[in-house]
């Protein structure tokens, strides 16, 4: 009876994970986007084109590579690795984030003192 008990919580638990509804977060997308900063720099605007700047880039365009990298139509080095695990919808919101991001330089790291 207790274990069902435990059983039933966990259960509820998951049920309640399986619905949370990211569409719903308005972070969503700068969460995803994020984990891109570290390479292709804050908000995608990467410090001298080296990888490629995301920020406002065509949208259309960067699905398409994520697409082609995550289904390794794309030849890559790292990119086919970053690009898995993600959905179709996944991808078009962080292809959607950086191409609404304003293009420009990457902010200068604040001075070591
Ligand atoms: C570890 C560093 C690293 C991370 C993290 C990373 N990238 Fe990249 N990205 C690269 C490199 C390097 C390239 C050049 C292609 C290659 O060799 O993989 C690239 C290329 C790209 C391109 C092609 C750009 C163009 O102009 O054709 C896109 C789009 C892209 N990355 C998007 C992303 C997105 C979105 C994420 C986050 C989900 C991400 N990258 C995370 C390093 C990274």
């Amino acid at each position: 009876m207790h274990r069902a008990m435990i059983l039933l919580a966990l259960l509820a638990a998951g049920n309640a994970w399986g619905q949370y509804a990211p569409a719903a977060d308005p972070n969503y997308a700068r969460n995803l986007a994020s984990t891109c900063f570290t390479c292709h720099g804050t908000e995608g605007r990467s410090v001298d084109g080296v990888p490629p700047s995301l920020a406002g880039q065509n949208r259309d365009y960067l699905l398409k590579q994520l697409l082609e990298f995550r289904d390794g139509k794309r030849p890559a080095t790292i990119m086919h690795q970053h690009a898995k695990g993600y959905t179709d919808q996944q991808l078009a919101l962080i292809a959607g984030y950086f191409a609404a991001v304003t293009p420009g330089r990457a902010a200068a790291a604040p001075a070591v003192r």
